[in-house]
């Protein structure tokens, strides 16, 4: 797939199943992703990558996280909390681990980081492998990022899951370019 007909044609695809990504088509999506733009050069990307197994320790993280946010969650609350983890047979967790106090401001290495996750949805559509970005409580939760590994200044920018589409992909909706366009005030 050239490469304007897969940024113009790439959907979210929520329903994955097996097989995930190889190891090469993994190695593609990474190389892709420390492609984004990034002012100041400052690399603010992280990723965790999970596969198969890896996924029960992201599977713990949601669990406590929300016997956190609800206490009194019941067994099938907590087992409906885990299984978020296992939507897809591989989960990419990418964070901005930010640099303080420099001129580039954490906003523009969130944005870079975030640059990084699109590139690597476009290039596993590119590849026919399906992709969701996810984000939700568990990407602002001081305690997920602390279990994660980093700190509370650093952003969790996407839970990107990755897999093969499990049925039909979405058709691509209707949208106006000119909707989006504005003049410059006079
Ligand atoms: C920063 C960000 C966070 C997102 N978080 C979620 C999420 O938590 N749950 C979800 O279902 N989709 C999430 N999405 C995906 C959007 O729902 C999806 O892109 C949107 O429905 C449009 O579909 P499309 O990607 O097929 O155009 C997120 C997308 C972005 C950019």
């Amino acid at each position: 797939m050239d490469t304007l007909t897969a940024l113009r044609t790439r959907v979210s695809v929520p329903r994955l199943t097996e097989p995930g990504p190889d190891r090469e088509q993994l190695r593609q999506l990474l190389a892709a992703a420390i492609r984004a733009p990034d002012h100041g050069l400052l690399r603010p990307w992280r990723f965790i990558v999970l596969q198969d197994e890896q996924r029960q320790g992201l599977a713990d993280i949601m669990e406590q996280q929300a016997l956190a946010r609800q206490p009194d969650a019941d067994r099938c609350a907590l087992d409906s909390a885990r299984g978020k983890a296992l939507r897809a047979p591989t989960v990419i967790i990418a964070v901005a681990e930010i640099t303080e106090g420099h001129k580039v401001p954490a906003w523009e290495q969130v944005l870079a980081v975030g640059a990084a996750v699109q590139n690597m949805m476009v290039a596993a559509h590119a590849l026919g492998i399906g992709a969701m970005w996810r984000t939700g409580a568990m990407a602002d939760d001081p305690a997920v990022k602390q279990r994660l590994g980093f700190t509370d200044k650093d952003q969790v920018v996407a839970f990107l899951y990755l897999g093969t589409p499990a049925g039909a992909i979405k058709s691509l909706p209707e949208q106006n370019i000119a909707d989006y366009l504005r003049d410059l005030p006079a």
